[in-house]
């Protein structure tokens, strides 16, 4: 469908919302990098529907345009720069030899539960400092927050429920560490200072609403998606394990092939013409991920796995333009510390059905489930 899409110029009309969407490569590119004409404050139409009430993370990073979004940007982002992860580097990998252990000892296990979520949820934790008897709560928490553009009347009161225990949750965290600093990400905000302006608790908040979910369902959905794809390409497994070397270029190209994000959200606030086709002042515009990373006119025989490619960190799977993402560093080195682990302990996985059972929803991408057999090496 979205070859077909590809095939003709300009944008395409979908459901919901009859939005805007971008299929080609150039054009979800312009979509994302074009913050005056594409809007990103969108997201907080989609996050705050009028069932919900407030919602902190419709005021989020994600959903500003410059200058604000550009300041916001500057105060939360040297906890994710090289001197940042190199510091962290360390206890992922000690926390995904661990995992990986117990996993492999299992032989059978569902993957999703023991392995590619527990990892994301634990060092996201432990970045922004908490406690870790409460990090059993983030998963039920992310899946309902996920399901607020889209959910239906019978999830009304459980999102309600959700936004409020979260708030009380990581408002009680803001208000300990303003007492009482400490050596986590949480403080740093507290602390960040940009010329002369610091963050409020409500700007905190906004973040911690934003990275708790982003940090855990993405990076799951990569290592997810990651071990289908070693399921199914048994020859990469063996060149992963023959050379560490090798697990940055497969999972540069497992982020093109199965991105774990589908699609960006934005909003013209004024009438725009994108190639060739016009759209009148607010309309929501998609930019369609996964169709640009299979753009035939950007990458030769798109619908092939092939690790090394050419262009291959060209796909848009992080976004591109003022909203890059923030994790994206994160992300790949939790990914690379993940499959190194697995894969020295095991000379085959098997997938133990032959349909994945894929997550519901279109914007987020991997499996919902995912029972494996571990064979050891
Ligand atoms: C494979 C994993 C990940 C993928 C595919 C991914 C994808 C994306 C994309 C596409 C955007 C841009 C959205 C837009 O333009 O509207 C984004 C933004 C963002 N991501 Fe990620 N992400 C991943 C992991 C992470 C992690 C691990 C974190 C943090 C712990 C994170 C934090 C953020 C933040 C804070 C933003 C907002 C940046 C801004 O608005 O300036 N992401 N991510």
């Amino acid at each position: 469908m979205f070859a077909k899409m590809r095939s003709e110029p300009g944008l395409c009309r979908v459901e919901p919302f009859g939005a805007y969407a971008a299929s080609r490569y150039e054009d979800v590119l312009a979509v994302q990098k074009d913050a005056q004409r594409f809007s990103s404050e969108a997201l907080a139409v989609t996050s705050e529907p009028s069932w919900l009430g407030s919602n902190p993370v419709a005021h989020s990073l994600l959903s500003q345009d410059p200058p604000r979004h550009t300041q916001l940007r500057a105060l939360v982002s040297r906890a994710f720069g090289p001197t940042g992860l190199a510091r962290l580097e360390a206890v992922v990998r000690r926390e995904a030899e661990s995992l990986a252990e117990a996993a492999v000892r299992q032989r059978e296990v569902d993957l999703v539960d023991a392995f590619s979520f527990l990892l994301p949820r634990n060092v996201i934790g432990y970045m922004l400092g908490l406690e870790p008897s409460t990090f059993s709560e983030f998963k039920r928490w992310s899946v309902s927050m996920g399901l607020i553009s889209s959910a239906a009347p019978e999830h009304y009161e459980g999102i309600r429920s959700t936004v409020r225990e979260m708030k009380e949750y990581l408002g009680a965290v803001i208000a300990e560490r303003r007492r009482k600093p400490g050596e986590d990400m949480v403080s740093d905000l507290v602390r960040a200072e940009v010329e002369g302006r610091k963050l409020t608790d409500d700007e905190i908040l906004s973040f911690l609403f934003l990275l708790l979910p982003a940090g855990m369902e993405t990076t799951t959905q990569l290592i997810g998606n990651a071990a289908i794809l070693l399921a199914r390409f048994p020859e990469q497994l063996e060149r992963a394990r023959a050379d560490k070397a090798h697990i940055p270029r497969f999972l540069e190209e497992v982020l093109r092939y199965e991105s774990p994000v589908q699609l960006t959200f934005r909003m013209n606030l004024s009438d725009v013409e994108l190639a060739g086709t016009k759209i009148p002042a607010g309309n929501l515009v998609l930019g369609l991920i996964v169709s640009a990373n299979r753009d035939e006119r950007v990458f030769e025989q798109p619908e092939q796995f092939l690790p090394g490619r050419e262009k291959g960190t060209q796909h848009l799977t992080f976004g591109q333009g003022g909203h890059f993402c923030l994790g994206a560093q994160l992300a790949r080195m939790e990914a690379r510390l993940a499959l190194e682990a697995l894969v020295s302990r095991i000379r085959e996985l098997k997938l133990r059905s032959p349909e994945v059972e894929w997550l519901p929803g279109y914007a987020i991408h991997g499996p919902r489930v995912l029972p494996v057999e571990l064979i050891p090496a």
